[in-house]
């Protein structure tokens, strides 16, 4: 039986951190959305087209090295706002959702566009503030913390203000503002919340 999380949130929000806890946690399969608009947007800055890019994304273009740049970061905000970008990524994750036995996704538009129907839904969020910071200290290339916030409000502002699959919390979305929370206490918060629902699937 299916069982997908939806995980959903603004830039740098700890959102991956959960993930991939929540994942290990129960068993679940994870997928991190963000690296299939990071690996397009790759692509893009090698000069190829957008959409055509996103058509023909192979596994070994979604292996994280390299796609945590602030130039991909950027790129991957920009092609994510592109119709044809986000058309040609939908069915791959919604059979990563829904295949098997409990799945995990990412994103900024899992719970309201990829899997409306999923099990459990949770917006995981930050202060601006706090979110460049953590950024910043992961980063740690020489990219100055205004840099990093600067970077994190323009993908934001984008991904809210675009009218494909703006960035929002599903109706149903359970909030987590991590901005006082530690990396644990935010990732007990989740299991928390997803366990009972589990518990009686
Ligand atoms: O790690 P971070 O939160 O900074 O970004 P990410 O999740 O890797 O996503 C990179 C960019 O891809 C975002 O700024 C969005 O523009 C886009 N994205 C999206 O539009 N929809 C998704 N489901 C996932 C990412």
């Amino acid at each position: 039986m299916a069982f997908t999380v939806a995980i959903d949130g603004p830039a740098a929000a700890g959102k991956g951190t959960i993930s991939a806890a929540v994942a290990r946690h129960f068993g679940f399969r994870h997928l991190d959305t963000g690296l299939l608009y990071r690996a397009t947007g790759a692509r893009v800055l090698n000069g190829q087209d957008a959409a055509e890019a996103a058509r023909t994304l192979e596994p070994e273009d979604i292996q994280p090295t390299d796609l945590r740049t602030a130039e991909v970061s950027e790129a991957a905000s920009r092609v994510a706002a592109i119709p044809e970008v986000r058309a040609a990524l939908v069915a791959f994750q919604r059979r990563f959702a829904r295949l098997g036995d409990g799945a995990v996704l990412d994103g900024r538009d899992i719970g309201t566009v990829i899997c409306p129907e999923a099990e459990v839904k949770l917006f995981v969020t930050a202060s601006a503030r706090t979110r460049a910071a953590r950024r910043h200290a992961e980063l740690a290339d020489g990219t100055s913390l205004e840099e990093v916030l600067a970077d994190v409000e323009r993908r934001d502002a984008r991904d809210r203000g675009r009218v494909d699959s703006p960035l929002r919390p599903a109706s149903d979305a359970v909030t987590i503002d991590t901005s006082t929370l530690s990396a644990e206490e935010a990732i007990a918060r989740a299991i928390a919340t997803i366990a009972p629902i589990w518990a009686n699937r």
